[in-house]
């Protein structure tokens, strides 16, 4: 399968949210996995511009009709504000510049979702992948990601993940009584081949 991967713009958030949407949890037998928290076009629009402007990891695949394949978007999650203020700070610049210069801590994959009928091909492998090399190319070591354990076991995502040599560091239980399991792997890691 041909796949173009390019960084997300502004303008992909509509087939994004559209994606999103449409493997929203509905129904507990999803074997396929799902998603439980999918956005809205505001609000990927939103995600973009915020990671594309600290050079947080956005990517779409798009496939060679041009049509939306996957994504995957997380965070470089980096050290506070108030450590940089004790570096030499004169202007709101330099205060981005340290921000956006920083070694991350780790990076934390929020969202990966691959269209239905291309799922198996290897795109969700070639999507993580990507996020993966990127953190090591920074210098990141350590890559987390969450998978719903409660309501409903996303078993999809596990195996997915186990693959990549994620193992289950803690589970988590969020406000709204949704259990999730932080997954762990290194980015230096052998990862699995896209097909
Ligand atoms: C999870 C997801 C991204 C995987 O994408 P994909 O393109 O199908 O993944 P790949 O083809 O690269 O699969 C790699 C491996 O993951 C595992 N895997 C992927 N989908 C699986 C499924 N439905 N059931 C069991 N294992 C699965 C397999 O080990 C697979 O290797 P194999 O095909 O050689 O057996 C995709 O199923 C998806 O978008 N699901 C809905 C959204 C979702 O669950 N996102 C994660 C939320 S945390």
């Amino acid at each position: 399968m041909r796949v173009k991967l390019a960084h997300a713009e502004r303008k992909d958030a509509v087939d994004i949210a559209a994606l999103a949407q449409s493997l929203k949890l509905t129904d507990k037998s999803q074997k396929a996995g799902f998603l439980y928290y999918p956005h809205t076009a505001e609000d990927y629009a939103f995600i973009i511009s915020l990671n594309n402007s600290v050079g947080d990891p956005f990517y779409v695949a798009r496939d060679e009709s041009n049509r939306l394949a996957g994504f995957i978007h997380g965070m470089e999650v980096r050290p506070r504000v108030p450590a940089y203020l004790s570096q030499h700070v004169e202007s709101h610049e330099d205060l981005m510049y340290l921000y956006r210069n920083a070694p991350a801590n780790f990076v934390f994959g929020e969202q990966i979702a691959v269209r239905p009928d291309l799922a198996r091909r290897g795109l969700g492998s070639l999507l993580l992948n990507q996020m993966m090399r990127d953190a090591e190319l920074s210098g990141v070591d350590d890559v987390y990601v969450s998978v719903l354990h409660s309501p409903v076991l996303n078993i999809a995502s596990i195996n997915f993940c186990e693959k990549f040599g994620f193992k289950l560091e803690r589970e988590v239980r969020n406000n709204d009584g949704s259990a999730w399991g932080i997954y762990h792997a290194s980015s230096h890691a052998e990862l699995g081949e896209g097909k």
